[in-house]
């Protein structure tokens, strides 16, 4: 199950994180990719400076303040976000995500996230594209939106053909290990919610919440 969340940041912000992004330092990619990743990496990060943490910090408060998100994602440690940059010509090739990510601590990559920073109409091709039992999946969202999806998935970005994809991406590990798990407990989430929206706290409404209580005791790792 893959999650896209509106308006993470305002189509406003996303613009004022896109201009100032673009005018900062780029790297090759490739650097930060795995061994395999590597071979079809071909796009560009933003280098680490102190103006690069104010960019990343102002994503990761945004990413914080969203319900929705918590409850997809069950976040408990993240990568820092990384900034990156597709001009034509440039794609990410099919690969899946390194499972363990080095940092203090280390962060086993658990939920893969894109928010996507430049308006669909600005560019061609860039579509995140993953691979699922049904097909391949084609995202591409308005500036501010992210998708949220396993990171054990095969997935990648598609030839950009015209104008920049700028985009922030990141990955969780979440309290919650195993996806099937997590969509349990997002759908009880959601139901109780419903009923609790249309009927008020009935007993319905406090039975479901002990089971998303307990089993939330039963899965969480913290
Ligand atoms: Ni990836």
């Amino acid at each position: 199950m893959l999650i896209c969340i509106p308006d993470i940041i305002t189509p406003a912000e996303a613009r004022q994180v896109r201009d100032r992004v673009l005018q900062l330092k780029f790297v090759d990619g490739s650097a930060t990719a795995g061994v395999y990743a590597r071979t079809v990496k071909r796009n560009q990060q933003l280098e680490n400076s102190p103006e690069t943490q104010k960019l990343q910090d102002f994503v990761m408060q945004a990413l914080m303040r969203s319900l929705e998100f918590e409850r997809f994602a069950f976040p408990r440690n993240m990568k820092p976000i990384m900034f990156s940059r597709y001009e034509p010509g440039m794609e990410y090739g099919t690969h899946v995500d390194n499972a363990v990510m080095s940092g203090r601590p280390p962060v086993r990559s658990d939920v893969s996230l894109t928010l996507f920073l430049s308006e669909p109409d600005t560019y061609d091709g860039g579509e995140l594209t993953i691979q699922t039992l049904t097909g391949e999946e084609q995202i591409k969202l308005p500036a501010g939106s992210i998708v949220a999806y396993p990171s054990s998935t095969l997935h990648r970005v598609a030839p950009v053909t015209r104008g920049v994809r700028v985009a922030a991406v990141t990955w969780v590990q979440s309290m919650i290990r195993d996806p099937s798990c997590r969509e349990i407990l997002f759908d009880l989430e959601a139901t109780r919610r419903s009923i609790f929206e249309t009927q008020g706290k009935t007993r319905e409404f406090d039975l479901i919440s002990k089971c998303f209580a307990n089993l939330m005791r039963m899965w969480a790792e913290i």
